[in-house]
């Protein structure tokens, strides 16, 4: 019997035609619904093989049921989605799509910081809403970004990307990471800084550190208190790093200036949320990796690991390093 493949999405044919030849394929029908929980774990029952996004929560239910399950590639550079213990304990690899999404993911939080500080979403709004009378001088003024001080939590490879950008704007760059990046420094001129000090120096600050126990609600309402209050906070890692609630009421009370965010700790984002009355946030639906490019190669990359996996060969891109594959009677 040829190895099942079950993918979370609907995916272009051409690219899931690779898999077709070799292998058993069901692909969910929607590619803006998300499988249901109780379906998806009716299909792991049988895969050998998951293609999954980062909005599938692939947890102990999920990959206790899959008795044949080799392999997850999960559509995301982040994995906090996946209960990666207990795939190492069942022997599933599981595999993520780190490098390929690296620039166009630095160009959209490089976006958002911009449209956040130019307020370039209320401005076109402004527009189209038939708002604009006449020209004035402070006419939905924003703040300058060349010769500021960016702040970036999180120095993993989008991280040092949105600080080459910020060279080019003639920026300060000061950045937090669990490891000090000394090649990094030499490179960018990027200054290490301790988590308090870069709170407190930084007009922007961008958050980009992957969601872990250790960097969950990182982001507390004393620490937008340290903040200056023209400081512009950009989120595009994971909304669960920041206390939405803490956010909203530092917005509120004009402690910052404003925020870009393309994550939230409950995705999709209700439309009644609070923070999205706020004419000084730009929020935007997870798109960091979303452009035609990107998106086709991280598909690619998926396939090829799970190809790699099913075929007894090295995948890419693995994430559970300690993962050996389980004999199984
Ligand atoms: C990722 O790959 O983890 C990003 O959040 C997707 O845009």
């Amino acid at each position: 019997m040829k190895p099942y493949v079950y993918i979370t999405r609907k995916l272009p044919n051409e690219l899931v035609k690779p898999l077709q030849e070799r292998f058993t394929v069901n692909m969910w029908k929607h590619d803006d619904i998300p499988v249901p929980k109780d379906i998806l774990i009716e299909e792991a029952k049988k895969a050998d093989a998951l293609f999954t996004v980062l909005a599938d929560s692939i947890d102990e239910r999920v990959l206790n049921a899959g008795k044949n399950l080799k392999v997850v590639a999960n559509l995301a550079v982040g994995y906090d989605n996946i209960d990666l213990t207990t795939a190492s304990k069942n022997g599933i690899a599981i595999c993520n799509t780190p490098d390929v999404l690296t620039d166009t993911t630095a160009d959209l939080t490089f976006g958002l910081l911009m449209a956040a500080a130019r307020r370039i979403v209320e401005s076109a709004e402004f527009v189209k809403e038939g708002k604009w009378q006449s020209w004035s001088p402070y006419l939905l003024a924003g703040q300058d970004i060349h010769h500021k001080t960016l702040g970036i939590v999180g120095m993993g490879k989008i991280g040092e990307t949105v600080a080459k950008r910020a060279t080019g704007f003639d920026m300060d760059i000061l950045y937090y990471n669990r490891t000090r990046k000394p090649e990094v420094e030499q490179q960018l001129g990027v200054v290490y800084t301790s988590f308090d000090e870069l709170v407190t120096k930084s007009d922007f600050i961008v958050c980009l550190t992957p969601l872990t126990p250790e960097t969950k609600n990182m982001f507390t309402r004393e620490v937008f208190q340290k903040m200056k209050r023209s400081t512009i906070f950009i989120n595009a890692a994971r909304g669960a790093v920041v206390d939405e609630q803490a956010l909203y009421e530092a917005l509120l009370a004009g402690e910052i200036a404003g925020a870009g965010l393309d994550v939230f700790q409950k995705e999709p984002i209700n439309a009644d949320h609070p923070l999205l009355k706020l004419s000084n946030v730009v929020a935007l639906p997870h798109i960091g990796s979303s452009s035609m490019e990107t998106r086709t190669i991280m598909i690619q990359l998926c396939i090829d690991n799970i190809m790699a996996i099913l075929e007894g060969k090295e995948p890419k891109t693995l994430v559970n390093k300690d993962w050996r594959p389980l004999v199984r009677g």
